[in-house]
């Protein structure tokens, strides 16, 4: 289980990244979703200790992260948000060496290691292929490959799927839930169906606060029959936003409309729309906003 507590962290610039972070995760997968900037890759270096916080504390079963950041790296995966590769290894050298470094020490057994690695992540195809002459896609894949190595009980992937066509996305969504059944696994994304389709838990993150935790469905429904949506002129929405806490506004079919929350009926034709994780994330979102406002 992995514990964090009043978790705070300034960059010297003065950006607070992290602002009393407080989690708690069992097994299984974890979603961290937040808008750019929120804190998400401060937070999860953190957790991979490859940065320290101004204070507070982070246990992984009985390992104090701070205390004894060794200790972790050994049960640690990590796929960062954004890797450099050598561009003149292959994908199999490259894996080779870091199950190596890892400790797989007979050949053999490190032989048999990477072509599953390989295979779970379906490159065993392109396996003697430079990483420099990959896809973006494909470079994600052997980013959780070498996250993989020595079985790691705590899996961070940061923002995996951007970049990933649908069919790539899928595969790597398998992937990341078949990995969920043994490891704490914490997913960072700012795509609302990638916390949908896979996390029993999540959290909205932004602005380094944690401003809701729990299952997907349950949070999506605190907002059941308070959803409303209408047509609208486009020059009206400045109003409305003056009235109401304002969800999303988007084209569709070329007509312009407008969700909101409203814990009574609104007036002026809206109308109660079936509810989703992304009404909630907004809600999230831009009830702070909206509050800073009034
Ligand atoms: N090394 C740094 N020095 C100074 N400020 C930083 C540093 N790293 C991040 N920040 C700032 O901290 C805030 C959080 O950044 P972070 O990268 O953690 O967000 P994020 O949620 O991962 O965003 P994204 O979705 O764009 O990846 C931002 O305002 C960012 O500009
Ligand atoms: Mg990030």
């Amino acid at each position: 289980m992995l514990t964090i507590k009043s978790l705070n962290k300034t960059y010297p610039n003065g950006t607070q990244a992290l602002n009393d972070v407080n989690l708690s995760l069992d097994k299984g997968m974890f979603g961290l979703l937040g808008p750019n900037g929120a804190g998400k890759s401060s937070l999860m270096r953190t957790i991979a200790t490859l940065q320290l916080a101004d204070s507070g504390t982070i246990t992984f079963n009985d390992i104090d992260v701070f205390k004894q950041p060794e200790e972790l790296r050994k049960i640690v995966g990590y796929l960062p948000q954004d890797f450099g590769v050598y561009p003149k290894v292959s994908a199999e050298m490259m894996l080779n060496h870091i199950a190596k470094v890892k400790g797989i020490t007979n050949t053999q057994e490190r032989k048999g290691y990477v072509a599953d690695l390989l295979n779970k992540v379906n490159l065993y195809k392109f396996r003697s292929r430079n990483l420099g002459d990959y896809s973006g896609g494909m470079r994600q894949r052997f980013g959780i490959a070498q996250a993989l190595i020595g079985n790691p009980k705590l899996i961070i992937v940061d923002e995996p799927t951007a970049g990933l066509d649908p069919l790539e996305r899928n595969r790597f969504h398998n992937l990341l839930s078949e990995l969920g059944e043994n490891a704490v696994v914490i997913l960072s994304t700012h795509i609302v169906d990638d916390v949908t389709n896979l996390c029993q838990n999540m959290a909205v993150f932004n602005e380094g606060k944690i401003l809701a935790q729990g299952n997907p469905q349950e949070l999506s429904e605190t907002l059941n029959g308070k959803v409303f949506r209408k047509k609208i002129n486009q020059s009206d929405l400045e109003r409305i936003e003056s009235d109401y806490i304002v969800l999303s506004n988007y084209l569709r079919g070329g007509e312009f409309y407008v969700s909101i929350y409203s814990d009574s009926t609104p007036s002026e034709g809206f109308e109660q729309i079936t509810n989703g994780l992304e009404d909630f994330y907004f809600y999230c979102i831009n009830k702070k906003q909206q509050e800073a406002i009034l």
